[in-house]
């Protein structure tokens, strides 16, 4: 491990309470912060430092797995600095400056800096850190940390893309999708490529099609005044949702390298079928949730909830047909799915296989052959469940479905969330991870002409009770009828 600094800019925003701080406490307690590292957080009040210390004990007591130990946790307040900073002041920065590379400070030269804040912001952090030389590997090296959202479509994404390179080379930019830092989305990877018995049945040979669902209790809450302006299609499906259907159809990476893995990624977002606006509405769906019941207690729909505009036709629900036209996947649909207010809070991917090519068992008390599954679960639990037919005990030819299942129980040590690991490979510069610039252009392009013709269509949205899994209109997507979604791992 080496040393750094790690400066987080938007440190007293919600980001950076519920998961930054509580991720480094985690680093620290695994032994993966060097004794020299240290944490600059920058806010605009002013504060103490001591202030700042007590408020990132209550922002990560509550959040420690397994319960805060006191001598770790004052280990890791020694790293805490608090720096006031106007973020569009020049001064600012060249106080930041001075902070950092006075060597009696003791600062490291590896410097990441993690912005937590609005991309309108980026511009000025990015012009302001430039101006004082901050960007500039002289004396160790500079990694930039961005969250989403990545642009709100293909333009303003080359846009955004735009404003960072000025600053900082593509091998400076760390571009987050928390999703890629869930361990059960890596298992993706290792379940593929560490089992050669899958590899054979892996293709439109034998895949009738995939599903990948992400259902969530959670409405929009507060969030209402942001979301109104994303919607499912941009907040979920164009950024976790394509790169889970990414690491599920891409073919071996050359090595473990992180450009090979992304370029084969790249690939797979390369070979998606077009979905042009003339065919929209084949391939594409949208619902908003209406007031309903979620375990037994009422929730208000989507237009009662704070923030959101009268008549809004924004999208908490969205699910769509993709086809990736290369050899491997040819004709195999993939169905995405993800939604707010459904009646649990689960992701899974799950992969029906085709029939045997002949029914020996149609006319006898077997019956009909039912496809075999490949379900994985993502969260709440990691788990994987194979289903095949078995004759069932007894004297009569009769067959019903087992399952050959694993349930991966981390323990709570290692129930890691996806900010600790990500955080670390920033450190680390492993890149693999981070989303690059042409994945985000590609996944734009991919979405773009659907948020075009909903924008257009601004009268009609379907709905579904909050507490259920959507509008039953989103059938229409459906080719055949055993594409029917499936709601259980
Ligand atoms: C975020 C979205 O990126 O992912 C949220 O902005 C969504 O709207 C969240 O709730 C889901 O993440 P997770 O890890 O809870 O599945």
């Amino acid at each position: 491990m080496q040393p750094c600094t790690i400066v987080i800019f938007g440190a007293t925003g919600d980001l950076s309470q519920k998961k930054l701080l509580p991720a480094l406490y985690h680093l620290q307690a695994e032994n993966r912060l060097t004794e020299d590292t240290r944490i600059i957080c920058m806010g605009r009040k002013e504060s103490t430092q001591q202030e700042w210390q007590d408020l990132v004990t209550e922002y990560v007591t509550p959040r420690v797995r397994g319960g805060i130990d006191n001598a770790l946790l004052q280990t890791f307040l020694e790293k805490v600095h608090y720096f006031k900073c106007d973020i569009n002041e020049a001064s600012s920065y060249l106080e930041l400056k001075e902070l950092i590379t006075t060597p009696e400070n003791n600062f490291s030269q590896n410097i990441v800096f993690y912005l937590s804040i609005s991309p309108s912001l980026f511009s000025v952090v990015g012009d302001q850190l430039s101006a004082v030389g901050l960007n500039q590997e002289t004396d160790g090296w500079r990694h930039l940390v961005v969250e989403k959202p990545f642009g709100y479509d293909q333009k303003s994404a080359a846009e955004l893309e735009r404003i960072l390179r000025k600053n900082f080379t593509e091998e400076q930019t760390y571009r987050i999708d928390h999703y890629l830092g869930k361990g059960t989305v890596q298992n993706i990877f290792v379940f593929r490529f560490a089992n050669l018995l899958l590899e054979p049945l892996w293709n439109h040979k034998y895949i009738d099609h995939v599903q990948i669902t992400h259902a969530e209790q959670q409405g929009v809450g507060g969030r209402a005044g942001y979301y109104d302006g994303s919607g499912a299609l941009r907040d979920m499906i164009q950024s976790h949702l394509l790169q889970v259907m990414a690491l599920v159809a891409m073919e071996p990476p050359a090595d473990m390298d992180d450009e090979s893995l992304r370029d084969e990624k790249v690939k797979v977002l390369k070979s998606i079928r077009p979905i042009t606006k003339d065919i929209v509405d084949q391939h594409a769906f949208r619902g908003q949730y209406a007031a309903g019941e979620i375990n037994g207690k009422p929730v208000k729909g989507y237009l009662e909830e704070d923030d959101a505009p009268a008549g809004s036709v924004t999208e908490t629900y969205a699910a769509m047909k993709v086809y990736i036209d290369n050899w491997r996947w040819h004709g195999v649909p993939f169905y995405l799915r993800t939604g707010k207010c459904m009646p649990e809070s689960k992701a899974m991917i799950a992969i029906r296989f085709k029939k045997p090519p002949l029914e020996l068992f149609k006319d006898t008390k077997v019956g009909d052959s039912h496809a075999n599954w490949i379900v994985m679960g993502l969260q709440p639990d990691n788990t994987l469940r194979i289903e095949l037919q078995a004759k069932q005990p007894g004297l009569e030819m009769k067959a019903h479905t087992v399952g050959l299942e694993t349930m991966e129980t981390d323990d709570i040590k290692h129930k890691l969330d996806a900010y600790e690991a990500l955080i670390l490979d920033a450190i680390q510069g492993d890149r693999s991870l981070f989303l690059r610039a042409d994945e985000v252009n590609l996944a734009w392009k991919v979405v773009d002409p659907i948020l075009e013709k909903w924008a257009e269509e601004q009268n009609f949205v379907h709905t579904y009770k909050a507490g259920t899994w959507g509008p039953e209109e989103v059938k229409r997507l459906q080719d055949n009828p055993c594409h029917a979604w499936r709601n259980n791992v």
